[in-house]
């Protein structure tokens, strides 16, 4: 076992995410953690795609009944003919979540504060775009006895705790792009079909949402750019500038760069804000962003919340990472 040390932490870990989220994929996961024939499967995949959602989504993609039990995920690998290969080595993550909005909107409103002009949004990482429409949901935030909503459309509740900076109103939104190694489109039904498979099994909620929100995508769908976000940013943040007050924001991206391009992003953001070109909103893992992480001292977060917010590279929040739960720093 100890061969596969990497792995078997991967795949614990995610169990450990998946506990009370997903039964399914907590047994999927504790079962590949323990099994050294399926763990030696894995091996022949390329690091980046051993991850379990992908893996996982893949099996589902051929048929393999979830929720389920950890038996059939095993006997589809193992007897796999190169079919659930061939799709996780095609395929990529590309969870499109917009419940994160109901966590990003705080932040996009103090970069929105006192603009006389419209938000002009460009997301890094965008997959399908969905999360480039946040003026086009009703939010409700509710914690400690109280209840917040704002706007109108498919709503998306948030559970909160701490001094969370309600927003008066939603931010108008002027130009939205995003940019993304394979930016998937609304209208393609295979893309939107992929989008519901990584939705964990026992997600009905998050399912329905996702069709509702690739529904507002649809009727107007999002400037897309496909590439590389380190080489194709600078030049959409230029553009972007004819349109109002430039935000660069992502969600769960950031983490599938390797270590030295993680440092080259947080640079060239760094040095965008310092040039006042746009105001920059991150959501990634703890670990992640270490530099954003450090600034909000040893704080522990509550509610499930395993990501860090930042704005202009100042942690404000711990979110949680599909946009459940907000814990906003005092
Ligand atoms: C987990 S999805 C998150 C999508 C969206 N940000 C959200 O929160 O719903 C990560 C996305 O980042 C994209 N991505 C990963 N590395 C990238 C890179 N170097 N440049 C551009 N996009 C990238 C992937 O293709 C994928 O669509």
């Amino acid at each position: 076992m100890e061969l596969f040390g990497d792995l078997v932490e991967q795949y614990a870990e995610f169990a450990g995410h998946a506990a009370g989220e997903s039964p399914c994929f907590e047994a999927w996961a504790r079962g590949v953690a323990g099994d050294e024939a399926v763990l030696a499967w894995l091996t022949r995949l390329p690091r980046l795609k051993q991850q379990p959602n992908l893996v996982f989504a893949a099996a589902r993609w051929h048929g393999v009944p979830a929720p389920g039990s950890y038996a059939g995920l095993r006997r589809a690998l193992l007897a796999d003919d190169g079919a659930i290969e061939a799709t996780i080595l095609a395929r990529s993550t590309q969870t499109n979540e917009v419940g994160r909005l109901a966590t990003l909107l705080p932040a996009f409103a103090i970069a929105a504060r006192d603009a006389a002009e419209p938000l002009a949004l460009v997301e890094v990482g965008a997959s399908a775009g969905l999360c480039l429409y946040p003026d086009r949901y009703r939010y409700r935030w509710h914690g400690d006895g109280k209840e917040h909503a704002l706007g109108s459309g498919p709503e998306l509740a948030c559970e909160v705790a701490g001094p969370v900076p309600v927003p008066a109103a939603v931010p108008t939104v002027g130009w939205r792009a995003g940019i993304d190694l394979h930016p998937l489109s609304v209208r393609d039904p295979d893309a939107t079909a992929w989008l519901e498979t990584l939705v964990w099994p026992e997600q009905e909620d998050r399912r329905e949402r996702l069709r509702r929100a690739v529904e507002v995508a649809a009727a107007e769908p999002a400037y897309l750019v496909q590439g590389d976000l380190l080489d194709e940013l600078p030049a959409l943040v230029e553009e972007a500038q004819a349109f109002g007050r430039v935000v660069v924001f992502h969600s769960a991206v950031v983490v599938y760069l390797e270590p030295a391009e993680r440092r080259r992003f947080t640079d060239l953001m760094t040095g965008l804000v310092a040039s006042g070109a746009c105001h920059w909103v991150s959501n990634e893992g703890r670990r992640v962003l270490p530099d954003v992480t450090a600034t909000a001292g040893d704080v522990t977060p509550l509610l499930d919340c395993e990501f860090v917010l930042g704005l202009d590279g100042q942690a404000h929040a711990f979110t949680h990472g599909h946009g459940r739960a907000l814990h906003w720093l005092g």
